[in-house]
């Protein structure tokens, strides 16, 4: 399924043009995070890798196929969660694997522990904070065992300490081996997860560098403007 590759993907429905022809590739490993301005096409890139939705041109390629051949998850910004309890969420989700009622158990209540939601098993899932549903919908996600997860600002509206918890599920995630792309508008967050970073804007990757190489010289004028303008709010989330 890796390397992940984009060929001139295009995206222009009733003839605005999102994305103008995307080219990207993407190693299994580690976690790769796009930014871009309000717009710019990030979340639709990652629709359109879950296949939620067909480009308009372009190709996807999963390694040497047109088709994933392994697990794929993704977490939307708004997780929609079933009116039913956190433990049917999760086992809900593991339906289509083919595990007995006793693993998918034993694999629901593992995750529940580890994103902090064991005590909680039986509160309906529509009860709990932003912070918690977020944790949830990790939670299911990971339970899936996907080899690529994708995340659509998975933090965005939660305070501090969840943001911290949901970084350190995001990191051993990427530890047990799955690949992660992620979107965030939280540059401390980027700087503080991302491997890679894929800079989008004006329908077109622009870069995609190392982490530390670009937040240390943005090379495009568009990646650079982009920085210039998000520094102040930069600032004020990280001191
Ligand atoms: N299914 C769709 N049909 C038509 N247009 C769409 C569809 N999905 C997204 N778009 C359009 O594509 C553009 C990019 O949307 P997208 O949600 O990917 O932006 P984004 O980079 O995630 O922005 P933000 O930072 O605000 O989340 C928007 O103009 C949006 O209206
Ligand atoms: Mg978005």
């Amino acid at each position: 399924m890796f390397p992940l590759r984009l060929a001139g993907l295009r995206f222009a429905p009733d003839g605005r043009t999102v994305l103008a022809g995307l080219d990207l590739e993407l190693s299994g490993e580690g976690i790769s995070v796009v930014l871009g301005p309000n717009g710019a096409g990030k979340t639709l890139l990652l629709r359109l890798l879950a296949g939620l939705l067909p480009a308009h041109g372009g190709s996807i390629f999963w390694g040497n196929s047109a088709r994933p051949d392994g697990r794929l998850a993704m977490v939307f910004q708004q997780p929609m969660l079933l009116r039913l309890s956190v433990l049917t969420n999760v086992e809900f989700a593991l339906r289509p694997q083919a595990l007995s009622p006793a693993e998918r158990k034993t694999r629901t209540m593992e995750v529940l522990e580890r994103v902090g939601l064991a005590h909680r098993v039986r509160d309906c899932a529509r009860l709990l904070s932003g912070g918690e549903r977020q944790r949830l919908a990790l939670a299911r996600a990971w339970a899936m065992r996907p080899r690529l997860l994708l995340l659509d600002e998975p933090t965005a509206s939660l305070d501090p300490t969840a943001t911290d918890a949901v970084e350190r599920i995001i990191r051993e995630i990427r530890t047990e081996g799955a690949k992660v792309l992620m979107t965030t508008h939280n540059l401390g967050q980027a700087t503080r997860l991302a491997d890679d970073i894929i800079f989008l804007a004006e329908g077109r990757v622009q870069e995609h560098e190392p982490a530390q190489r670009f937040f240390a010289h943005p090379q495009s004028p568009a990646a650079r403007a982009f920085m210039q303008g998000e520094l102040p709010w930069r600032i004020a989330f990280d001191h």
